[in-house]
């Protein structure tokens, strides 16, 4: 396999993470079952996603001048990802704060802090790493203008960019100008639903299309994944991989990177997103975020879906 370049330009957090017997109603207070720390921020795990599924990866983004700051830059350092572009802030770490229930189900809210001042004069800075990647993956947890940037310099540099819309950003002709450069669109169902107003997939898959520089890839959970080439044609669905759930967090993050990692190989966009669902599935398997990533190695030996031409290539 070409081993292809993935540049991040996105989150790092501690996540703060409890486990219960069942979510808690608003206004409700359950006992926990545990609580653990983890490395986190959809950036990093996308990074970390990207750089086990097989990518050189570099990350754009900021911590905090304190012990959780070092903690998830010596994270980085272990897993081979380049964080020259990667900031220390006053502000401190991006801290997350994660409830996730027996049946996988979860639940987060995230203070960004140290993420919140990553700008577009930081993502000039980071320029010439920009312009050496493969393909630039953006998601939604700093600020719009730096993403914006990002994929301004990536695609004037003929990256592909690609774009998980998580959180979904408000409306903005912002978000109209990044989905417009964006070449590929990666949102999760509720997110899809968030940015075209409707609960129905293939509709608001199309519906996000037009409006998109390129294919949408949504990912519905034990679903699978729905691709959406052209507004013209009819989206084409990929069946998910049936493994036993411990924690979903991360899922949609593991997606993502492998989905990157595997476009920067140069693999076919079909069989990327049989790889894609693969170590999404794979992440659901274990605790944690960035550290629940599965390796290329554990990718590839998942068995393939029943269905033949799902798009799990034997290539891969
Ligand atoms: O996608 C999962 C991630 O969302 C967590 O790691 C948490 O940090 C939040 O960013």
């Amino acid at each position: 396999m070409a081993r292809g370049c993935v540049v991040v330009v996105g989150s790092l957090n501690m996540d703060l993470v409890v486990r219960c017997g069942r979510l808690p109603q608003v206004g409700e207070t359950v006992l926990g079952l545990e609580y653990s720390q983890h490395p986190g921020g959809k950036g990093l795990n996308q990074a970390v996603a990207a750089r086990r599924a097989g990518a050189e990866v570099a990350m754009v983004g900021r911590v905090g001048e304190d012990a959780l700051g070092g903690s998830l830059r010596s994270l980085l350092a272990a897993e081979g990802i380049d964080q020259t572009d990667v900031v220390q802030d006053p502000a401190g770490t991006g801290i997350a704060l994660i409830e996730v229930e027996t049946s996988g189900r979860n639940r987060i809210v995230v203070v960004p802090r140290a993420n919140g001042a990553l700008g577009p004069g930081q993502v000039n800075a980071a320029e010439r790493t920009i312009r050496t990647a493969d393909v630039v993956l953006l998601q939604g947890e700093v600020p719009l203008a730096a993403s914006l940037r990002a994929a301004e310099i990536a695609r004037s540099a003929g990256c592909t960019v690609v774009f998980n819309p998580a959180p979904v950003p408000a409306p903005c002709a912002s978000l109209d100008r990044l989905l417009a450069l964006s070449c590929w669109v990666l949102p999760n169902e509720s997110e899809l639903a968030a940015l075209t107003g409707t609960a129905d997939p293939p509709v608001g898959g199309v519906a996000l299309r037009k409006r998109s520089g390129g294919p949408v890839l949504a990912t519905l959970g034990e679903r699978g994944a729905l691709l959406v080439t052209d507004s013209a044609s009819l989206p084409r669905p990929f069946p998910a991989r049936r493994v036993e759930v411990i924690d979903t967090v991360g899922a949609g993050d593991a997606f993502a990177g492998a989905f990157s990692a595997s476009l920067a190989a140069g693999t076919e966009p079909g069989a990327a997103v049989g790889f894609a669902l693969a170590a999404g599935a794979l992440a659901c398997t274990r605790s944690g975020a960035a550290l629940a990533m599965p390796t290329r190695a554990a990718i590839l030996a998942l068995p393939a879906p029943v269905r033949p031409g799902d798009g799990a290539g034997d290539s891969l």
